[in-house]
């Protein structure tokens, strides 16, 4: 159970600061070296404007009504946010927070623990929520609906039904596969939200602010350079933003510009429309193995050497997104974009890979 879950939302080592001066020393230094990025309310989440207004209505209204705010569902691609949005609904709520993960909870009685552990109008963030299994889920449905908690105590002859108050909670989903989450599942969830890919202004705001937070000397093209090489994913955008300040010491320079931006980025294998070597693979291998598509995700995660489920959730999205890839009956097909963007390839450096599987 301990493992399952964390209070507050804050990693394990903060709570285990109570041990002693050692792990407070630890702390220091790490907390230090790892300045918080996310942002701690709505004001300063940048992006997603309409999920986050929507967002604010509800919480509003659930602080008048004094009631728990309805169980929310986010879904979308990884790294847009979810979490972050999660523990922003949970700080503007001053409700206590609660993180888990959906394989996190192996059995009925692991959720029970954590149900029964709720302090009344607490939020709980269950990541991953697709990957909980039916019979946890059928412990959810109770739990949800009327904060109750119904659940078989014991096995064989000796097994009892019991029926348990539960203190009023907000659930919190989170999934980038939506379509894999039950009816009866997404039926619970009132308030269901999408997160899209962030615009580039939106992403340079954030590279700007990250860059304030970190120390980062950012010039205004140097964030764009980087937003627009990101996959309209903050997550990505803050991860290159650290590399290319990175090399920025190594190369003396004391500033991020579109030129070091962009020296970095294409070293790191990101071209110009911020797609990575898998990223292109995938469009090589529709293009040449399959004569431009329709490839079924089955044989196209094959011929990639890839997981199915990797595909579908990291990689297909934003191709399809950018209209490199588009989804049609019989499978995945090259768009005339796609197309153009491989002879562009073909013609610079960053061009110079193999059509074959991961281990080319
Ligand atoms: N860091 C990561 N995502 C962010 C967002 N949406 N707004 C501000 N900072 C962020």
């Amino acid at each position: 159970m301990e493992s399952s879950l964390e209070a507050g939302g804050k990693p394990k080592i903060m709570i285990d600061r109570v041990m002693g001066n050692q792990v407070q020393l630890e702390d220091a230094v790490l907390e230090q070296s790892r300045p918080e990025l996310r942002p701690l309310t709505f004001l300063d989440y940048i992006g997603q404007t309409h999920v986050k207004d929507n967002l604010k209505v509800y919480v509003g209204a659930s602080l008048q009504r004094g009631q728990a705010l309805d169980h929310v569902i986010l879904h979308g691609p990884p790294g847009l946010g979810k979490t972050t949005l999660a523990r922003i609904i949970a700080s503007e709520l001053r409700a206590p927070f609660y993180e888990t993960r959906g394989p996190a909870i192996d059995r009925p009685g692991d959720l029970a623990g954590i149900l029964t552990g709720l302090q009344p109008g607490s939020l709980l963030f269950v990541d991953e929520i697709h990957r909980l299994s039916v019979k946890v889920e059928e412990v959810l449905y109770s739990a949800m609906e009327d904060f109750q908690l119904d659940i078989v105590v014991g096995q064989g002859p000796s097994a009892r039904a019991m029926r348990m108050p539960l203190a009023p909670f907000t659930l919190v989903g989170a999934t980038t596969r939506l379509a894999l989450l039950s009816k009866p599942l997404l039926d619970r969830f009132g308030i269901q939200e999408r997160l899209d890919f962030y615009d580039d202004q939106a992403l340079c705001e954030i590279l700007r602010r990250s860059a304030g937070i970190l120390g980062i000397d950012v010039t205004a093209a140097g964030a764009a350079e980087i937003a627009a090489r990101s996959r309209g994913t903050p997550r990505i955008a803050n991860r290159l933003l650290k590399r290319v300040w990175d090399f920025a010491l190594s190369y003396g320079a004391k500033q991020v510009d579109r030129e070091l931006a962009d020296r970095v980025l294409h070293r790191q294998g990101i071209d110009a429309s911020g797609l990575d070597r898998i990223d292109r693979q995938i469009l090589r291998i529709v293009a040449k193995q399959y004569s431009g598509g329709p490839v079924g995700i089955e044989a196209l995660a094959a011929t990639l050497n890839e997981d199915r489920a990797t595909l579908e959730e990291v990689y297909e999205p934003y191709l399809v997104h950018q209209g490199f890839l588009a989804r049609g009956p019989r499978g995945r097909l090259l768009t005339a974009k796609g197309r153009a963007h491989l002879e562009i390839l073909d013609k610079s450096p960053i061009g110079a890979e193999s059509a074959g599987t991961h281990d080319d």
